[in-house]
Parts: C-alpha cells; structure tokens; sequence
C-alpha cells in the first residue's frame, strides 16, 4: 500500500506567541527538522506538507531539494480542517491506489524514523496505529467543586504520528466535527484504535522555552574605537571620568560600551550598533550609552538569548583607569541585567605606540556569550 505522511504545521503558535513552527531550534527550522525524519524513513512514499497561507513559498522552497514527491497545501483555520484539507489532497495522490496515511503534528520535530515505521506497520495489520506513552506527571479531573486525583495507570498520553488507511480516515473526516486528533473521530466513527509504543523523546514544542531549551550558546565579539579631543567629556563604561581630554562622537562614544553592545548583537545574530543606532540620526546625538546598551540587552532577550557574560579590555594611554573599572562594570551589568561578577573589565595601555599610545584615541575590545533563555 502507498505511504502518504501528511505533516499539519499550519498553527499559529499562540502559546508560543510565535511562528513556532519556522523558528531556528539549534541551527534547523523545526519544520526542517520534522520533515528530515520523514524524508529519511524508507517506508514514506510521499510527503503533503500542511502550511498557512503566507508559508506556501517557503514550504514549497524547503521541499524542492527533497528527493522523494512532496508537495505543499494551504491549511484551515483549526487542525482539522488543516487535515481534513491534506487529506483530500491525499485522495486525489493516491487515485484509485489503496493508501496508508500517517498524520503527524509539525510541532513534533524528535519523531524517528523508526517510529514512523513502527506506525505505518501496525496500520497496515489492522487499519490504525496511534502512538501513547505512560504519564510521568501525576493528573488530576476537574470536578465542580475542585479536583479529584486520577490514578496514573488509568490514563495514556497520546502522540503523533497517528496512522489509518486513507479511506477510512476520510470517512472519518467526513463529518464536520472538530477533535484533538485523528484518533478521536476515528474511534467515533470508524472503530477502536490500536495503540503503538510511543517515544517519550517525541514531545510536541507548545511553549517558547521549549525552543529556546534546545538552542546552545553563542559567543560574540564587539570592537570600537574613538578620536580623544579636548573639550569633551570622557565618558568609558558609563562612568564620566575627569582627564583634559574626552571621547569624540556623535552618542557619548562611549568606547567600551559600544564594543560590548557588538559582542552581544553579534553573538545573537543581530544587525550591529551601527545599524541599529546609525550615526546620522539625530536620536542619538549625545545618547547615553548605558542606555543604548539596555535596548541591546532586550533585543537579544527578544530573539531568545541571555547573556551569560561579558569581558572587555580598554585600551588608553592616559588616566589610570584602575579606578573605575568595577564602577563600569556595574553599570554595565545593571544595563544588561546580569549579576556584576558576570561583567569584567580590564584596561592596558599600548606602551606609548599607534593611535592609543600617541593618546590620539581610545579603543576597547568585548567579548559576550549567551545562552538560551530559560523563561
Ligand atoms: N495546526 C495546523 N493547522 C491549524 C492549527 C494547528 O496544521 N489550523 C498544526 C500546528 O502547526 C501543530 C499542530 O497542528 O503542528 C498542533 O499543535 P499546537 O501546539 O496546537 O500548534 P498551534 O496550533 O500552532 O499552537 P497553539 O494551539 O498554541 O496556537
Ligand atoms: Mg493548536
């Protein structure tokens, strides 16, 4: 019989407040990651794969480099209907052909290929193969007036892929009725469903943080230099230092500041200060860059990072700057919302030679790291 796997990733993500299925887990799209599986399983004839409108570009992008027939179809407003449209589809493929079809949630990118083996097997000995694993939580109902415990044993938690024969599924859907699953309408209307051994690996990405647990840190590093002219202030690290000489620029040239902004922006995978602070706007002439830095920290914090820690190095001729430097640092901590022994500055001078010794400029090196974020 003709395997067809149609994978549903046409959701909106509300409870991950995002594009869920699209976003970057661990250097791979979650769709990517879904679709290899079922791209590597021998036993997959086809593939339909169920995305929302503005994806079908994309989708139809992702699967023209696969080497077995995939195509891509607009999905519904509900899962059903997202289903119940591939499945149609699915009928068309299939023609007169008998079809198994397996239905699986694109939002559960650790399914193997050897379960969806194992799935399409049972389906074909006795026409259903659903995936169920014991609860590791203890659970309880609702009742009206509060809640009553359930024993665990009593219950399964059910996964994906779920696999039938294409017509009796269809038969299924062919009420208009919304479920959970396929299971649900298929035991309603079709016959009990046969249970498989599923993967406690194979758990469906709700939340955010279930994105961001996966991804592993990133490290950044920033650089920034600054013309010292009389008559302006020497702003380094937030802190204004007295000198007969300051920093020249269009913010506060906040040297140090500036180059750990970089090491962040670049760690993330963001455009750099430059881009985002250009210097021809006249926003920032004279901005305070500890206050620029805490519009960086929540940019990074917005694509999923915190920063772990940050290490910068500045380089000046002329004033000590030992005095200052754990000041800087907790202003920079506090800016990026760190604990202050995660911040470290350093300062060197270059022995009197280029730019720095000849007390023409300023410069500072950063490094950053960050990590995913757990909340
Ligand atoms: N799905 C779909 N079409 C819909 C709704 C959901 O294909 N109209 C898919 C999702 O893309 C996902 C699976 O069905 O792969 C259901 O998992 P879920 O966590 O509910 O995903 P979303 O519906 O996107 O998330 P939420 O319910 O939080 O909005
Ligand atoms: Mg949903």
């Amino acid at each position: 019989m003709k395997r067809i796997a149609i994978i549903a990733a046409a959701g909106k993500g509300t409870r991950a407040g995002a594009d869920k299925i699209w976003m970057d887990m661990g250097g791979k799209l979650m769709i990517e990651r879904t679709l290899s599986a079922f791209l590597s399983c021998p036993e997959v004839d086809q593939v339909i794969l169920v995305v929302a409108k503005e994806r079908l570009k994309d989708a139809e992008a992702l699967l023209s480099c696969a080497r077995k027939p995939c195509l891509a179809v607009v999905g519904g407003d509900t899962r059903t209907q997202s289903v119940r449209l591939a499945l149609l589809r699915a009928k068309q493929e299939a023609g007169e052909q008998a079809a198994l079809v397996a239905v699986h949630d694109g939002a559960r990118p650790y399914v193997t290929p050897a379960l969806i083996k194992a799935c399409f097997d049972t389906a074909e000995k006795t026409g259903s193969a659903v995936p169920v694993t014991p609860s590791v939580d203890s659970l309880r109902r609702k009742t009206e007036t509060g809640s009553q415990a359930i024993s665990r044993e009593e219950v399964l938690c059910v996964q994906t892929p779920q696999c039938f024969t294409l017509s009796s599924l269809l038969g299924a859907f062919s009420h208009e009725e919304e479920a959970s699953d396929e299971a649900t309408l298929y035991e309603k209307y079709v016959a009990p469903v046969t249970l498989v051994e599923g993967d406690p690996k194979n758990r469906k990405i709700t939340y955010l943080s279930d994105i961001y647990e996966q991804s592993e840190p990133r490290v950044g590093v920033g650089f920034d230099v600054h013309e010292l002219r009389v008559g302006r202030p020497l702003v380094l690290g937030g802190v204004i230092i007295k000198h007969d000489k300051g920093v020249y620029g269009h913010s506060d040239a906040d040297v140090p500041v500036h180059a750990i902004m970089d090491a962040l922006l670049t760690a993330a995978n963001l455009p750099d200060i430059g881009h985002l602070f250009p210097p021809d706007d006249p926003r920032y002439e004279g901005a305070d860059s500890i206050k620029l830095l805490q519009q960086v920290a929540e940019k990074v914090k917005e694509v999923g990072w915190r920063p772990v820690n940050v290490s910068a190095e500045i380089m000046a001729e002329k004033p000590k700057l030992a005095p200052y430097l754990s000041q800087m640092e907790r202003n920079v901590a506090q800016a990026i919302g760190i604990s202050e022994n995660r911040v470290k500055f350093a300062a060197t001078t270059t022995e009197t030679l280029g730019i720095v010794g000849e007390e023409k400029g300023i410069a500072a090196h950063a490094v950053a790291l960050l990590a995913p974020r757990k909340d």
